[in-house]
């Protein structure tokens, strides 16, 4: 069955927030017998329209994985043409304030290079006050490396003296994470056939519902978005109880 639908449901049946994994670049290049960067240029490509699409739709927050921890250990001409486009995406964000879009990068900008740190900041500080959709781009990201930060963090404070390690919270370890302040992700997609979610929003997912498709990234559109949609509309939510 195609994964497409020319519609997305009710306003009421849509998701506050969406998490994609955006996989399938180096398969959909290999298939066309191109190398891997090419598949990444492509896939950048559609990340515009999908941000639109959400805005559209009226869904408060987006996020999309564009470099995990564990990307690095790509070959180093794969990693640069990654670092390129992210380069390039950052130092362009006319679109972002033409959307009323909010830039918020999820993940340590410290190994990245100086300039794209700098990009980060600059892209960051003069979304901040847009409303009508927060896109997160996970950059540098890794769920298990966002726990260990705040979990360091919240050591600090202990070991300040401002907080009781025998009080600690759920809400205390929310409000460490790169994602604070925001709604779990109620939808996590993954495109490209693969079923799992290679340290994403580890804490956060802890009751999204999981979406996995055919498609792959590069060939993504709105309506592949609108059938991750309608299937989220048929799901029930129940968070452990009955
Ligand atoms: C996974 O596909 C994809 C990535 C590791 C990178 C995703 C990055 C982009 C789409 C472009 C940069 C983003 C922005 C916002 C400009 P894969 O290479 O693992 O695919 P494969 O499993 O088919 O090999």
């Amino acid at each position: 069955m195609e994964e497409k639908r020319s519609q997305a449901p009710a306003r009421e049946l849509l998701p506050r927030h969406i998490g994609i994994i955006m996989d399938g670049n180096g398969r959909w290049a290999k298939a066309r017998g191109l190398p891997r960067e090419m598949g990444h240029q492509a896939g950048s490509k559609v990340v515009g329209e999908i941000i639109r699409h959400c805005r559209g739709l009226g869904i408060p927050c987006l996020t999309i994985y564009a470099l995990s921890t564990e990307n690095w250990k790509r070959p180093k001409r794969e990693v640069d043409a990654l670092l390129s486009l992210l380069r390039r995406y950052l130092s362009n964000m006319e679109e972002y304030q033409r959307e009323n879009a909010r830039l918020c990068i999820l993940g340590d900008p410290e190994p990245l290079p100086r300039d794209i740190q700098e990009s980060i900041r600059t892209a960051q500080a003069k979304s901040a006050g847009n409303t009508a959709i927060t896109v997160n781009i996970a950059l540098n990201y890794g769920g298990r490396a966002e726990l260990l930060h705040g979990v360091k963090a919240l050591a600090r404070e202990c070991a300040a003296g401002r907080l009781d390690p025998e009080s600690i919270t759920e809400e205390d370890i929310a409000r460490q994470l790169y994602t604070a302040g925001q709604p779990d992700p109620d939808l996590i997609i993954r495109p490209s056939g693969e079923q799992r979610l290679s340290n994403f929003l580890m804490w956060q997912s802890a009751y999204s519902e999981l979406l996995f498709m055919n498609v792959l990234w590069p060939d993504f559109t709105p309506e592949h978005l609108n059938y991750a949609l309608y299937q989220y509309s048929l799901r029930s939510r129940r968070f452990g109880g009955v």
